[in-house]
């Protein structure tokens, strides 16, 4: 193999830094059909999708009793409600009665659930609380007391997530990261500050692909080189899970000069509060600079959670594949959430969905990093849960301008996987994680899992 970056050659076998041994997964190149063709979509939809733990929603949108949010998936809703004794609970947004969503907002709070259609009436977990003029109605046909029809549910880290069809291993055994992974981050802690869904011309496996490489970098991002390498370390988990360690704060390697200090590092010390001014250092030494600052910032603040991170957590991006579907860039101040929702009908279409999680720090020194792209004036306190932005189809979304390049990109794609002339996805040593979650993919859909 002669691809094989190390983010920290010295990291001990036990640190979640450590590279990981590598997976063989072949070098079949797959049918481009799974882009384009219904039949496959279909299958995801019968043996993939229901058999999976889906992200559906944060802890942090959830913080009392009565809160509730829900989560589109496919022809699915889903109803996410904390419980009176600090449990989350999940259910198919749908009433029992005819079929009315129950919940006609994408979030709020409640002391019980009421249905718009005949006011039938539910308790927060799902039990059914009042027929309306129950006495019309023949006893035998409500002797089951119909409520909510509950789904499985559990969280890891701030994190929830639901299966469908009640088949998947517990969801600590599924999720194929170590222990203390997603924990360390507190994304409990976080709040979502930034909500935004738009609609791409492109199967959500496109959109999936495009973000689990950094190899597109110098190509369609050069604007990242003064910034970040795009040489990652690259990590398979079991189950379909992986991440790539993505170093920032230094230069692509692809750039002759690694001794002056730019306006890109400039900024990116300037945003973890150090004065550039006075850095004496050369480019190289700016990641380890920027480093020691966050250390000692968190020390201060008493963010005590910065222990458990590796040096180098604190600058570089761990982008972490959640299969199917998600990736989380993962960072000490806040994560990214990245869901790429299947369309329900049109396997050329997808939803990406976008949550930015931020960790306030009430500090006059502690600033929001420029880097989570947040618009002018953005509250980023967690005071106020934002709506979602829903970019209505067609219309370009504004995500700052790496994302907007990848609007267009997963596009032409979309459209090139459809071509007589592609033979195939031939994926190189700097696209294992993509591999690695497609060959899992069918596993799930060959019906081997
Ligand atoms: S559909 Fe809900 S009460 Fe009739
Ligand atoms: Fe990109």
């Amino acid at each position: 193999m002669t691809f094989d970056v190390r983010i920290n050659p010295d990291a001990p076998a036990d640190s979640l830094e450590a590279k990981r041994p590598s997976v063989d997964n072949g070098l079949q190149v797959p049918d481009p059909a799974r882009y384009y063709a219904r039949e496959f979509m279909q299958k995801e939809w019968e043996r993939l999708w229901p058999r999976v733990w889906l992200l559906a929603g944060v802890t942090s949108d959830l913080p009392e009793e009565g809160d509730y949010c829900t989560f589109d998936f496919g022809h699915e809703q889903f109803l996410l409600v904390r419980q009176e004794d600090g449990g989350i609970k999940a259910f198919y947004n749908v009433c029992p009665h005819r079929a009315n969503r129950i919940a006609l907002n994408e979030r709020g709070s409640v002391a019980q659930f009421t249905c718009a259609f005949h006011g039938w009436q539910f308790h927060c977990d799902g039990r059914l609380k009042g027929i309306t003029d129950e006495e019309t109605f023949a006893p035998a046909l409500v002797a089951h007391r119909p409520g909510m029809t509950e789904v499985r549910c559990d969280q890891v880290g701030g994190l929830i997530f639901i299966n469908m069809d009640g088949k998947a291993p517990p969801l600590k055994q599924w999720i194929g990261l170590p222990d203390g992974y997603i924990e360390n981050y507190e994304i409990d802690k976080m709040h979502c500050v930034r909500h935004v869904r738009s609609t791409w011309d492109a199967n959500w496996k496109v959109g999936v692909d495009s973000f689990y490489e950094t190899y597109h970098l110098p190509h369609i991002h050069p604007q990242t080189q003064g910034v970040m390498d795009d040489f990652s370390q690259l990590d398979l988990y079991p189950n379909g899970f992986q991440r790539m360690i993505v170093p920032l704060c230094v230069k692509s390697h692809r750039i002759a000069d690694q001794d002056t200090v730019d306006a890109g590092l400039r900024f990116m010390m300037q945003d973890a509060g150090m004065d550039p001014d006075s850095f004496k250092g050369n480019a190289r030494e700016v990641r380890t600079a920027v480093q020691q600052s966050k250390r000692q910032r968190a020390q201060r603040l008493g963010l005590s959670h910065y222990e458990k991170f590796t040096d180098g957590q604190l600058t570089d991006s761990w982008a972490t594949g959640f299969f199917p579907n998600v990736q989380i860039g993962m960072h000490p101040e806040g994560v990214f959430i990245m869901r790429f929702l299947p369309h329900p009908d049109d396997p050329t279409k997808f939803f990406y969905d976008n949550m930015t999680m931020y960790r306030y720090v009430d500090d006059p020194n502690y600033n929001v990093p420029a880097w989570m792209g947040l618009p002018e004036g953005t509250d980023v306190t967690g005071r106020v849960r934002p709506n979602i932005e829903h970019v209505p189809e067609g219309t370009k979304p504004d995500l700052g301008e790496v994302l907007d390049q990848d609007v267009e990109l997963v596009a032409a794609v979309g459209a090139g996987s459809r071509s007589r002339g592609f033979r195939g996805p031939l994926w190189g040593e700097q696209e294992v994680r993509i591999r690695h979650y497609h060959r899992e993919i069918d596993r799930y859909v060959n019906g081997e899992k």
